[in-house]
């Protein structure tokens, strides 16, 4: 069984360093988050900002983290807490602890910052912080010139590669939700509600470990299924349907992002057998050819044009493939993006603005980069029939010669399809896939367990 170890992110140094050697000329302050009040004596759930856990590794709130490159060390600053303080929140480390469980050589209290803020700045003329600090420390920061982008830009070009200690957190992530999604295909019946396999879900990473979601689950059964980020999760299911589960448990911080779409009764129909082959074969292919060099803006149109021919042959659309995909025809069942980053933010950092390359007008992506190796990214094709784009008078005006209306209308208790799995970019050949759970036809019929 997998216990969460706060030192389980063995490569912050290395995040620091790194950090350190792109903004050498600047002190540089990040805050960890801070708890946010719900009502009276209650918090909401803490979660750790995306950056302070990367570069501290720390999921605690009300920390500080400062890079003085200069005066050669890295100090972590922790919250004082008294006597009092601890009747209520139990044990709480001190600052040798501290040094101890994070490997950060200079702990003190943040009651001890403005001192060391006022000592540091001499040797600095701009400092590189985050907003928050910027706002809770700007008194102690006299005569420094705030780089507020300059450090999110940093951060973003950092994060985008992963280091061997990110691969590891994600893969785990991975390998525990992989039981998640395989305890939901076998417990999926006919009459139950939406959220008791959400529940399925969350119970299974909890018990192996993983306390957080990366995001909330999104569990649609047919008709629901074309919502893309439906988040009711309590409706009943039926019998015939299809159910789609988007969900993925986060360890150290790293999330897993991963769909499955099976059949509720443990045999995909003969529609649904179709749809999802289709989807199935644009994920394969996109997948293997995600190589590095490769810009993301292209492998989705890879994924489009998949998905067309596709649905050309089961008589949705009509018409050259190429006027399907770059006339919009096709994103009508396929109305979002292939692939997105991941890591610390289920939508991860996008690489930092150098490496945002400009689309072609025929092209319309948000997220076009040139991939890397090291660079984890989803690879979620999907097929949808949703109402709100099929109804559409404009576009139904728009595109009646080549999309098949009334049949697409037949399909709306369908629902829809996606198919995610979470990959690393190798050096050469086809990427590391992380996500293993059952996804050919005939394994999710034989993890469904009928
Ligand atoms: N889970 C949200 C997404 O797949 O992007
Ligand atoms: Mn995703
Ligand atoms: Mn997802």
């Amino acid at each position: 069984m997998f216990v969460f170890d706060p030192k389980i992110n063995k490569d912050c140094a290395a995040h620091r360093k790194a950090l350190r050697k792109i903004l050498p000329d600047g002190l540089t302050l990040v805050s960890g988050g801070v708890e946010v009040a719900r009502n009276n004596d209650v918090n909401y759930v803490f979660r750790q900002t995306s950056d302070f856990l990367y570069l501290a590794g720390v999921p605690e709130p009300n920390y500080f983290l400062m890079l003085d490159p200069k005066g050669g060390r890295d100090t972590l600053f922790i919250p004082r807490v008294d006597a009092h303080h601890r009747v209520w929140l139990g044990h709480v480390p001190d600052v040798t602890e501290t040094r101890r469980t994070y490997g950060i050589g200079d702990v003190r209290y943040t009651d001890e910052l403005p001192a060391v803020l006022k000592k540091a700045r001499s040797r600095y003329r701009a400092v590189y912080a985050d907003g928050g600090a910027l706002r809770r420390l700007r008194p102690h920061l006299k005569g420094l010139k705030p780089r507020p982008g300059l450090l999110d830009d940093a951060l973003q070009v950092l994060r985008a590669v992963k280091t061997q200690g990110e691969i590891e957190l994600m893969r785990r992530a991975n390998d525990i939700s992989r039981e998640g999604h395989v305890a939901v295909m076998k417990t999926a019946r006919p009459g139950m509600r939406e959220y008791e396999l959400q529940a399925e879900f969350e119970r299974t990473c909890t018990r192996l470990g993983l306390r957080h979601q990366g995001y909330p689950p999104i569990v649609a059964a047919g008709k629901n299924g074309a919502v893309l980020h439906y988040h009711h999760n309590n409706q009943v299911i039926k019998k015939g349907d299809l159910l789609l589960i988007d969900a993925g448990g986060e360890c150290g911080g790293y999330s897993a992002d991963i769909t499955r779409t099976f059949p509720v009764g443990g045999r995909f129909s003969r529609r649904q057998r179709d749809i999802y082959a289709v989807v199935l074969e644009a994920q394969k292919q996109c997948i293997d050819r995600a190589r590095p060099g490769v810009l993301s803006g292209d492998l989705h149109y890879h994924s489009m044009r998949v998905l067309a021919d596709g649905l050309k042959d089961l008589g949705f659309l009509k018409g050259p493939t190429d006027d399907l995909v770059y006339g919009g025809a096709v994103r009508l069942f396929y109305p979002h993006g292939l692939t997105h980053m991941l890591g610390l933010d289920v939508h991860d950092s996008l690489g930092g603005r150098k490496r945002q390359v400009p689309c072609p007008p025929h092209i319309r992506v948000r997220f076009n980069a040139r991939l890397e190796a090291g660079f984890a990214i989803t690879m979620e094709p999907g097929v949808y029939f949703n109402p709100a784009l099929f109804n559409d008078s404009a576009l139904r005006k728009k595109y009646r010669g080549q999309i098949d209306f009334k049949k697409a209308e037949s399909f709306y208790d369908f629902g829809g399809v996606r198919i995610e799995d979470d990959i690393v970019v190798r050096p050469s050949g086809p990427p590391l896939n992380l996500t293993s759970v059952p996804k050919e036809i005939d394994d999710v019929e034989a993890a469904c367990g009928y």
